[in-house]
């Protein structure tokens, strides 16, 4: 049973029970603007809560570029942020934009958006009555845990590279015989879903120890013992009771990115993850998107190992379509 069917309709945007993204998606546009003045006093209220909740546990555990990010954006505690006011601050930086949208997209036009430094950006504010549980990615998810890491130009190009990794497998696809492409579009689409989950949005990275009071020594090399786990991935930044969970909890396992592993692990959306990985840096990040594209032309993601997430029609479509 979904909220929709349980929960009365509000005129403000809140998740799944917004009018405004209802009539867009009904005309079927994707790409939207944001309707500020539809923001309620509780959809505002939602965003305090959520960002003073978490204000400390970014500084305890977030990576420094996160802290920064969060700073570069002029991000506050007080009310929904607009996206133009983001952008402006997040276009010099790194060239990247957060674009309105009206909620799902498919997977191809998503990895596109993020080719030509676009954010396809939900803005939908979770219910104030389910702070911790989301149904859906919304704007506090978005905008407070993907954006500031946008602000670094190294993790920005990261993203762009993924965006080409998912051009070339459709061009890869639109090669096959037509016999195999189904089945091994499919099988590359769900490889770059877990990779993207086990390090966009799930991602812990080394830092040296003492973490955020230590922003000015971030760039420079330092020994294994001085070094510690933090957060990069938005899924954990955006969390309250994850996000501290990922770094101390003994329930926990957090093993160094192995391709090999990532791609074939199944992961499961709707409780915290037992199954963390960890890279040194945003260049041992950068070349494993770089393998990852090897990886899709040299066949080695034609099979990988079943389970979720499971790849929907629109996602394979959408792969086939771009080929
Ligand atoms: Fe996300």
């Amino acid at each position: 049973m979904t909220i929709t069917e349980t929960a009365p309709a509000s005129n403000d945007l809140t998740t799944t029970r917004a009018p405004f993204i209802e009539e867009a998606k009904g005309r079927g546009d994707l790409f939207i603007h944001q309707p500020y003045e539809l923001y309620s006093e509780e959809n505002h209220e939602t965003w305090r809560r959520l960002y003073a909740a978490l204000v400390p546990q970014w500084q305890r555990f977030a990576h420094p570029r996160f802290i920064e990010g969060l700073n570069n954006l002029a991000l506050t505690s007080e009310r929904v942020p607009r996206l133009e006011e983001i952008n402006e601050f997040l276009e010099p930086l790194s060239a990247f934009e957060s674009k309105a949208v009206s909620g799902y997209v498919p997977a191809y036009l998503f990895f596109d958006c993020l080719r030509q430094r676009e954010f396809p950006t939900t803005i939908t504010i979770r219910d104030a009555r389910s702070l911790d549980y989301l149904p859906e990615p919304d704007i506090f998810h978005d905008l407070a845990g993907h954006v500031p890491m946008h602000t670094d130009r190294t993790f920005s190009d990261i993203l762009v590279r993924f965006g080409e990794v998912a051009a070339t497998a459709a061009k890869m696809s639109r090669d096959l015989d037509s016999s195999r492409r189904t089945k091994v579009t499919s099988s590359v689409i769900k490889a770059m879903a877990r990779f993207f989950w086990f390090t966009v949005e799930f991602g812990l990275m080394k830092r040296p120890k003492g973490g955020a009071a230590r922003l000015e020594t971030v760039d420079e090399p330092v020994a294994p013992a001085d070094t510690e786990l933090c957060v990069y991935g938005s899924g954990l930044l955006s969390s309250r009771e994850e996000i501290e969970y990922s770094i101390v909890s003994d329930e926990v396992q957090r093993y160094p990115f192995r391709l090999e592993w990532v791609a074939n692990q199944y992961f499961e959306i709707d409780h915290v993850q037992p199954l963390l990985f960890y890279v040194d840096d945003f260049d041992h990040l950068f070349a494993e998107v770089e393998r990852l594209e090897e990886w899709v032309l040299s066949g080695r993601l034609d099979n990988v190992a079943p389970g979720e997430p499971l790849v929907n029609e629109q996602d394979l479509q959408s792969f086939l379509d771009a080929g």
